[in-house]
């Protein structure tokens, strides 16, 4: 494998460098104790400001002083940021090669004695850590892999994590597994699965910041997929450190598809471009070299002047070559700088003769010491790619470096050969491409995180829909069911022949049925709501006022009392008033007056 690595990014001058959110980033860190400082600025930016809107607030000060305020602000910061899309399997194929190409190796370069250890690192709500254990339990069996795999799951997250601990998933979530798996892997209740508890025991949710805490370590398979790419250049670099130290010799790194590991070459090796998979090389001991054997033509002696002749060609094409390059011999020493080397660096012909160590390319623009002697110890050539290079301020040029040991015969190399390439042009339209995807991705990602929690406020309008469809189904029916009662009891009262007047609240009319209507001449609509005192019919009402005050008190019937009154014709007559109190909740100081008239002997 060519040991090219991938660029780096560009230097710091180039980033965006807003002060307020850099104030508000270091605050946030300092108060909070979450440092976003590592996140890539572009889209750390957008979440941000979707949360100010949100809130909102337009400037970064204002909103810092709201954080400090409002002690569930930061919660609500906290989950605008760290976007939690995940599902199983995602990205099916990068999955299916892990299963097909991947597993059979891991598991043979494992010990049968030992346990086999995985870290799912950034694992929002579980599903990547459920789809591993799944992955191991159909290699090795459900048995064995609850007796002999661990799956470490962390994220920063905790609500995340909290769901993930549950293993309760949505029908809808497992749309992704095929049946048979969803049936061999979770259990159905009602709407919901659970994932099966002998396996679930194996894997571990805990809280973990990976650009902060210790890894975990002596894995055979870290997974740490779409985290990475929030994450700025420098940081992700460190992050890799950790994870180098954390997976075992010849363990495997799987990342995200919109992921790389920056320079990484010499300790991983990748496994698949495509998915993704890099594997951590073992040692040093890289398989040796066989440089192919030199021809070494015969002098004859005869034409030493032709000789000299091409050899001083030798020395002109070399001169004349268009890359800089130098030439050192076997104890170090320059043998060989051409013209563009003086040129791009500075040399002179006096550096000819010099010991290699004492110029300063051989540790600027990068550490080449200790690279000459890697190609000499493994005989193979060394590349390095994209080194930067400062050539003002603020000026960068990248160069590919190549150091090829040179032989005439024998083990030992008598030589070595730097030859650099120029490739800033091409670097910086990589990095801006390199760029622009990162950019697609997260939007990409964000636009998904928008789009579900778009269809979950869709779903909830929905179902908040519904409740008001049920509630209102429900009001029609008691409604219609009032009605009833109601006309049932007016038919009941109309059919009395007596008066029967129903006095609510406050002595209000409630009540007044035909008899009454027929004994006095006054209409229901008429009186209903009226203060019955107040009335002027043809009952002296004033006379009956100590009858219903009574009945009140006593909340028993009173009367029948005799009154003399004139009815609806203006015939005077004796009418017998009975009051009862209104046994009805809520209405306590409510009577029924019943009025008839007395006939007459
Ligand atoms: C887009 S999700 C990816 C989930 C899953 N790995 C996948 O690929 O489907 C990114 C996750 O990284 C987590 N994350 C972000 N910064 C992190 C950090 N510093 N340490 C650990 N997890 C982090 C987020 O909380 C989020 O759950």
């Amino acid at each position: 494998m060519n040991e090219t690595s991938e660029p780096r990014s560009p230097r710091p001058g180039h980033i965006e460098n807003d002060p307020a959110l850099e104030d508000l980033l270091a605050f946030i860190r300092d108060s909070r104790g979450f440092d976003f400082t590592g996140y890539k600025r572009t889209s750390l930016a957008r979440r941000i400001r979707k949360r100010m809107d949100e809130a909102g607030i337009t400037g970064y000060v204002d909103y810092r002083d709201r954080l400090e305020s409002n002690s569930e602000e930061f919660g609500h910061l906290f989950n605008t940021i760290l976007i939690n899309v995940t599902s199983f399997f995602r990205d099916a194929e990068a999955w299916s090669y892990l299963r097909g190409e991947i597993m059979p190796e891991l598991l043979a370069n494992c010990d049968p004695a030992e346990e086999i250890r995985v870290w799912s690192a950034g694992c929002a709500s579980g599903e990547e850590a459920y789809s591993l254990a799944i992955v191991f339990a159909e290699a090795l069996g459900i048995k064995e892999c609850a007796e002999r795999v661990k799956i470490y799951s962390t994220d920063v997250d905790e609500d995340a994590l909290q769901h993930g601990r549950s293993g309760i998933y949505s029908g809808r979530a497992l749309e992704s597994l095929t049946d048979e798996l969803r049936d061999r892997y979770f259990e159905r209740h009602g709407s919901q699965y659970v994932f099966r508890p002998d396996l679930r025991r194996r894997v571990i949710f805990g809280r973990h910041d990976i650009t902060r805490d210790a890894p975990i370590s002596r894995l055979d398979l870290l997974a740490c997929r779409n985290a990475l790419m929030y994450l700025n250049a420098e940081t992700q670099s460190q992050v890799i450190d950790r994870f180098h130290f954390a997976v075992r010799e010849k363990a495997y790194l799987f990342l995200g598809k919109a992921e790389m590991l920056l320079s990484d070459s010499e300790r991983f090796e990748m496994v698949s471009m495509r998915h993704r998979i890099f594997r951590r090389r073992a040692g040093m001991s890289a398989k040796r070299y066989q440089q192919p054997q030199v021809k070494t033509g015969v002098i004859s002696g005869n034409d030493i002047r032709d000789v000299a002749r091409r050899r001083h060609l030798r020395d002109l094409a070399l001169e004349a070559a268009p890359n800089p390059m130098v030439g050192l011999d076997s104890d170090g020493t320059v043998v060989l700088i051409n013209a563009q080397m003086r040129a791009m660096f500075g040399l002179t012909a006096r550096d000819q003769g010099r010991p290699f160590s004492d110029l300063e390319i051989s540790y600027r623009p990068t550490e080449l010491r200790s690279l000459i002697e890697q190609a000499n110890a493994e005989h193979r050539q060394v590349r390095v790619g994209a080194v930067e290079r400062l050539t003002g301020k603020d000026e960068v040029q990248y160069l590919d470096i190549l150091i090829q040991p040179l032989w005439e015969s024998g083990a030992a190399p008598d030589g070595v050969m730097v030859v650099f390439t120029d490739v800033t042009t091409a670097t910086r339209l990589q990095l801006e491409l390199k760029r622009n995807q990162e950019e697609l991705d997260t939007a990409y990602e964000e636009l998904q995180s928008t789009n579900e929690e778009l269809e979950t406020t869709n779903e909830e309008l929905q179902s908040g829909n519904e409740e008001l469809e049920t509630m209102n189904e429900e009001m029609r029916v008691r409604t219609s069911e009032l009605g009833e009662a109601r006309g049932f009891l007016e038919g009941v009262l109309s059919s009395i022949a007596a008066g029967i007047v129903v006095l609510g609240s406050g002595l209000a009319v409630r009540s007044w049925n035909r008899g009454a209507q027929e004994l006095w001449g006054l209409r229901p609509d008429e009186v209903r709501g009226e203060a019955f005192f107040n009335l002027d019919f043809g009952l002296p009402t004033g006379q009956i006022h100590q009858t219903v005050q009574e009945c009140l008190v006593s909340g028993k019937q009173v009367g029948p009392v005799r009154v003399n009154a004139v009815n609806r014709i203006g015939r005077a007559i004796t009418c017998l008033v009975t009051c009862s109190p209104l046994d009805q909740a809520g209405d306590a100081d409510g009577v029924v007056l019943m009025m008839e008239e007395m006939s007459r002997p």
